[in-house]
């Protein structure tokens, strides 16, 4: 370790992070909070050498650092205490990345979690996760989806009318407890495919049926409603829109009395952003926490209404920082007054989100820490498509082949999105802590591939 320390992780160690940035939380930090560079002028992350973890799980491979998940976890559940007099409830929004590991982790931090199908609450539930503090989202609940939720005891976050239609009906002796999602009409800046509350959106009843809905769930028993739910987007900067989704909630919540409905809970929804490059500047978790708890005290006294219990269910601003990739670089191209090609052993397959939202990520080389950055390159994937380029721009030092190309950021939304396109094998991930990596997710093989394939008596012959 070459520098001083600057970063307190939820041990409470002192790290030193490789850029010179001093975030206050990890969604403001490029890289995990443990990252630092050896004596070798290596790559280190949980106190693991990131060029000895690619000779051991090979590449690509997602690193993922226990204490910058941790701390993440901590500062969300210690602000809501702070700065919120009632209960409050932190849970993960696992989308972002549902493993069992992870599931573990966040569990054993006290936070919650938020499951869209069945595949995600299977999970968690493998994981030991509690149905308390489980909530079941999702626009297009299968019945049988809905089935396994009122079997564990997880709390359904209804999104339609038919969803509300098919509980009663499924209803047993015991109310069902549900929340209500509802669609803010909240404009908020951030790509149009992940935001989420602007009253054009595939997502929640539309406000105009508020009174509709109310008077559906107050007629039948068999649904205890306990609370209201809204999402207006993901990778948020500004604070604004969340402040005004406090007040909107509220009203809604006053609402609901009229209808003598009591409604105990708000759940606010995630979508604080995390710094991908130096030109990201969000605000920290304290000061979102801040925004929302304030809120929604403002606007409870003003309508003379007791405090509900306070959910967030953040995802990336948890899971994004603490999470690296690691790549080899192979073939170099260099197309003469236009561009360099550097290409990786992985792309759209482990990371589909810059062909997906034109997301920019930032990298480093794990083998040579200080060389001086000499070029700009492309760094291109592996894959049969030409927008397949993890990084359209990266300043890199002079590359050759065998160098370990690591790609910043990647805990949010890369497993959870990474597909088998062109038949590559998923990734391995090893959880990296105080020098320890442990295997988290194995790699695919060639077996896993095929293992789902059926090859029909009569083509085999033909084989
Ligand atoms: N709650 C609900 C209902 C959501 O739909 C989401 C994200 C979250 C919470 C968590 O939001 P976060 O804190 O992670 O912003 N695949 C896209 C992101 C899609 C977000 C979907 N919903 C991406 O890679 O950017």
């Amino acid at each position: 370790m070459v520098s001083t320390p600057t970063t307190v992780a939820a041990s409470g160690r002192q790290y030193l992070p490789v850029s010179t940035d001093n975030p206050a939380s990890p969604n403001q930090s490029l890289l995990p909070l443990t990252a630092g560079v050896n004596r070798q002028d290596h790559l280190e992350i949980g106190g693991c050498d990131v060029v000895e973890l690619v000779q051991r799980f090979g590449t690509p491979l997602y690193v993922l650092d226990e204490e910058t998940l941790r701390t993440a976890c901590r500062q969300y559940r210690q602000a809501f205490q702070q700065y919120y007099p009632g209960e409050s409830l932190v849970i993960y929004a696992s989308k972002a990345w549902n493993c069992l590991a992870v599931c573990a982790i966040v569990a054993s931090e006290g936070l919650g979690i938020d499951v869209v199908s069945g595949g995600e609450l299977y999970t968690a539930l493998q994981a030991g996760m509690s149905a308390e503090t489980m909530y079941f989202h999702g626009n297009n609940k299968s019945v049988e989806e809905l089935t396994m939720a009122i079997e564990t005891g997880c709390t359904i976050v209804v999104d339609n009318w038919l969803e509300l239609q098919t509980l009663v009906g499924l209803a047993a002796e015991q109310p069902i407890r549900i929340m209500l999602r509802l669609t803010p009409g909240i404009e908020c800046h951030t790509h149009e495919y992940i935001r989420t509350g602007h009253l054009d959106s595939k997502f929640g009843f539309d406000p105009v049926q508020l009174d509709r809905v109310f008077e559906f769930v107050s007629q039948h028993p068999q649904l205890d409603c306990v609370g209201l739910h809204a999402h207006i987007g993901s990778q948020i900067f500004e604070l604004q829109a969340h402040q005004d989704l406090t007040g909107v909630m509220v009203q809604w919540l006053g609402k609901a009395a009229h209808y003598g409905l009591s409604i105990r809970e708000l759940d606010i929804g995630g979508g604080l952003g995390i710094r991908y490059t130096e030109s990201d500047d969000p605000p920290s978790i304290a000061a979102w926490a801040k925004v929302i708890c304030e809120g929604i005290v403002t606007a409870c006294q003003s309508q003379n209404l007791a405090l509900p219990k306070l959910i967030a269910e953040p995802g990336r601003s948890l899971i994004g920082p603490a999470c690296v990739t690691a790549y080899k670089i192979g073939n170099q191209k260099e197309v003469p007054g236009i561009r360099t090609y550097v290409t990786v052993d992985g792309g759209m397959s482990d990371n589909p989100r810059p062909i997906t939202y034109q997301s920019v990520y930032r990298s480093v080389i794990a083998n040579r820490m200080s060389a001086p950055l000499t070029q700009t390159v492309s760094v291109a994937g592996k894959h049969c498509e030409s927008g397949d380029i993890v990084i359209k721009q990266a300043d890199l030092p002079a590359t050759e082949a065998g160098d370990v190309l690591v790609v910043m950021t990647t805990g949010a939304y890369n497993y959870s999105m990474a597909s088998n396109y062109n038949r590559l094998p998923r990734p391995a991930a090893v959880l990296v802590n105080q020098g320890e990596a442990s295997l988290i997710l194995q790699r695919e093989t060639y077996l896993d591939l095929v293992r789902q394939d059926c090859l029909p008596e009569r083509l085999k012959s033909h084989g």
